[in-house]
């Protein structure tokens, strides 16, 4: 009776020390899709059948048929991911599902990979990278491989959460002059450390010469920025999104990029995840992409998945969660 109370589903193959948690649990028994590839649908749909409880990516969507193929018994969703655009809260509520996530451990990690895709897009990194092996570089060039630095600039964060906060402070030693920031209210006490000015969006468009993206993907923010955003951004603007895609319009985006509406864009998260390598964001040179890796330190994913295994383990035995998501 006590295997059935906590039996327990992986999608993914997760860092060891995650799966340890749970297969050391007393009563615990776990089945796990042990592969870097997503588990196939029709496989997810008769793994979670009868399961209390699945450890979930935010590559697999949660919706009504999962929910009703795993049946009334399941009690928590654990996901390793502090995003959880992919879970259909509405429905997981009504059915009194616990929720966990991952908030916190990997902030550092997520803002150096932002730092680093603003730094690679404005100093245009790749793009010289690939010049020293093709033979572009024929001597050093006054008005070559130029780009644009953060001294004296104006930084534009979407959303000044964990992330936004961690990002703000790393850029602010590169010389930021100004900080703004926008959200769905102003944040005196988490402004303060960088003098940072809530701004409507417009404004923030038209006043950064950096903008970076770290909000939530929820209703309000899907499609946010588009081409009112991008046409108020400056020519000499860098755009940097380690958000989700889907708060982007690429399309609008691949029109500013590819007309001169602004100087380079980063991202870290796109729609789809992959990016079908055909797509005509990536024909673009001032357009750095990466594939969704703002945690990926191999400390930082060791440390999501045992925090997903003890949320999933303390949501099971009815106890309080390291970090519980309030549905
Ligand atoms: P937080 O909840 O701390 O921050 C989210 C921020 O989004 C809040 O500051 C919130 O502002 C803001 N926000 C909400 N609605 C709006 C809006 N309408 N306009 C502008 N901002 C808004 O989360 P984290 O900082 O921990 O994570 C943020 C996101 O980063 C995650 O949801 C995830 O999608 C993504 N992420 C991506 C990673 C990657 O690998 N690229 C890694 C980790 C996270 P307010 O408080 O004012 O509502
Ligand atoms: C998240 O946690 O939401 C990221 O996108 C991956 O770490």
């Amino acid at each position: 009776a006590l295997g059935a109370a906590m039996s327990v589903f992986v999608t993914r193959r997760i860092p060891a020390e995650g799966l340890r948690v749970l297969s050391q649990a007393s009563g615990c028994r776990v089945q796990q899709w042990d592969s870097e590839e997503p588990v196939p649908r029709a496989e997810l749909l008769s793994r979670v059948a009868g399961t209390r409880g699945l450890l979930y990516l935010l590559s697999d969507r949660i919706d009504r048929e999962v929910l009703d193929a795993a049946g009334p018994g399941l009690k928590v969703i654990s996901t390793m991911s502090v995003g959880f655009d992919h879970l259909a809260l509405d429905e997981i509520k009504k059915r009194g599902i616990r929720v966990g996530y991952t908030p916190d451990v990997l902030t550092d990690a997520t803002a150096e990979l932002s730092v680093a895709l603003l730094l690679s897009a404005c100093r245009r990194l790749p793009e010289a990278a690939e010049q020293v092996k093709s033979g572009g570089w024929t001597t050093w060039k006054p008005l070559w491989m130029c780009g644009y630095g953060l001294s004296d600039s104006t930084v534009g964060i979407i959303g000044l959460g964990r992330i936004g906060q961690a990002v703000a402070r790393r850029l602010k030693p590169f010389g930021v002059k100004k900080f703004l920031y926008t959200g769905s209210g102003p944040k005196p006490e988490s402004a303060a450390e960088f003098g940072a000015e809530f701004v409507p969006l417009a404004r923030l468009a038209e006043e950064s010469d950096f903008v970076v993206v770290t909000c939530a993907l929820t209703p309000a923010t899907q499609g946010m920025c588009n081409k009112d955003f991008f046409s108020r951004m400056k020519k000499t603007s860098v755009f940097v999104n380690t958000s989700r895609g889907a708060v982007v319009n690429q399309e609008d985006l691949y029109n500013a990029l590819s007309q001169g509406q602004i100087a380079a864009a980063g991202l870290d998260v796109t729609t789809p995840e992959p990016l079908p390598t055909d797509h005509p964001l990536l024909s673009l040179k001032n357009c750095v992409i990466l594939p969704h890796i703002g945690s990926a330190t191999y400390a930082t994913r060791s440390t999501m998945a045992v925090l997903a295994a003890k949320n999933l383990l303390a949501g099971l035995r009815g106890e309080p969660m390291p970090h519980e998501l309030k549905l």
